[in-house]
């Protein structure tokens, strides 16, 4: 089935990557980029996922794409109309480029007089129109609830400390390990936001972290939200781990210039990064958020796929590597 992603406008790049990734662990890919939007192919399995999305704001079923007003309008002409009562929602993307109400109205007239049932209030059927770099058009499947990731803020859990990843940034990254079914480790995983989303998606998980104080916070969060406590202080330059053993690896290092306590800044990516690449299937993905820039040590390891810069503030630029194993 042909799908179109409505994407986040914050953090698009991520999102595109989130995108992909859905189509391709759905044995499709992506057939078309323009501003927030993402056209892609895959199997209709995909539709019993679609509750998964981070950064995807809204999946429609591909109806068209176009160019123009005119083509827009001659495609409504021609369009199936779907049974039941239906309306037309018109949505800018980026700065203004149609009066989107008027056009709502002179769509949805063109299907009326078509002998559509038209209902703005109730209806059955949505048939949204995006205006990217191109038109697209289609048939509203499901619109992703982002209300929830508010309510799984780090402040409202039940242990918290700062510097923790935002809910839909880091479900997001744990749909980019892309893992349809497996093992998901965060072998720094702080407060647990990594894993709470991966377990709140039915992923199974593991985590490490340094500090027992912390892991015992961590554990005390995975309860609140009915999860397994699988959570151990440990370090992640060495894991109590077999090889090979984890489908995919998302998680945050610490952001610090160097790390008194634990050791050296460059001995903790290089022990680190040797780790990873043991217990990590072949072919899987290890996604690491950081401050630094290492793509040499990183490609050491691992082929770096993509990487993307974050302005967190003045003072912090957050770097986001996309890897996967050889
Ligand atoms: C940036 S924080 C992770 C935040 C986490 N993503 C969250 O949402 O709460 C990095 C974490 O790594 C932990 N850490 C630092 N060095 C470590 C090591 N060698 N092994 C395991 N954890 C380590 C720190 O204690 C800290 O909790």
């Amino acid at each position: 089935m042909k799908l179109i992603f409505y994407l986040s406008g914050d953090f698009e790049e991520l999102a595109e990557i989130e995108a992909e990734t859905f189509f391709e662990i759905f044995g499709g890919r992506t057939v078309e980029k323009g501003s927030q939007i993402a056209v892609g192919e895959c199997s209709d399995e995909i539709l019993n996922h679609l509750s998964k999305f981070g950064l995807i704001h809204e999946v429609s079923k591909h109806l068209f794409s176009c160019r123009s007003l005119k083509e827009l309008e001659d495609e409504f002409h021609n369009l199936k109309i779907p049974e039941g009562k239906i309306c037309v929602r018109v949505k800018n993307i980026g700065r203004k480029k149609v009066d989107s109400m008027k056009l709502e109205r002179e769509l949805g007239a063109i299907l009326w007089r078509r002998g559509a049932e038209i209902s703005v209030s109730r209806p059955q059927h949505v048939i949204r129109v995006y205006f990217s770099d191109r038109i697209h058009a289609g048939l509203l499947i499901r619109e992703t609830n982002r209300k929830q990731f508010l309510l799984r803020r780090p402040d409202l859990k039940p242990f918290f400390r700062p510097g923790a990843i935002l809910p839909r940034i880091a479900r997001s990254l744990v749909n980019t390990a892309g893992i349809k079914e497996g093992i998901l480790l965060d072998p720094m995983c702080g407060t647990g936001t990594i894993l709470i989303e991966a377990g709140l998606m039915g992923l199974e998980f593991i985590g490490f972290e340094a500090y027992r104080k912390i892991a015992d916070g961590c554990a005390v969060n995975l309860k609140y939200y009915g999860l397994p406590a699988n959570v151990m202080a440990g370090d992640v330059r060495k894991m109590c781990l077999k090889d090979e053993v984890v489908d995919g690896i998302v998680t945050d290092f610490p952001y610090l210039q160097s790390t008194k306590t634990l050791g050296e800044i460059h001995e903790l990516y290089t022990l680190a990064f040797q780790e990873f690449e043991r217990v990590v299937k072949r072919k899987k993905r290890i996604i690491f958020l950081t401050n630094l820039d290492v793509d040499e040590l990183a490609s050491e390891h691992f082929c770096v796929e993509h990487k993307i810069h974050q302005k967190l503030h003045k003072s912090l630029t957050r770097r986001i590597y996309i890897c996967r194993k050889r």
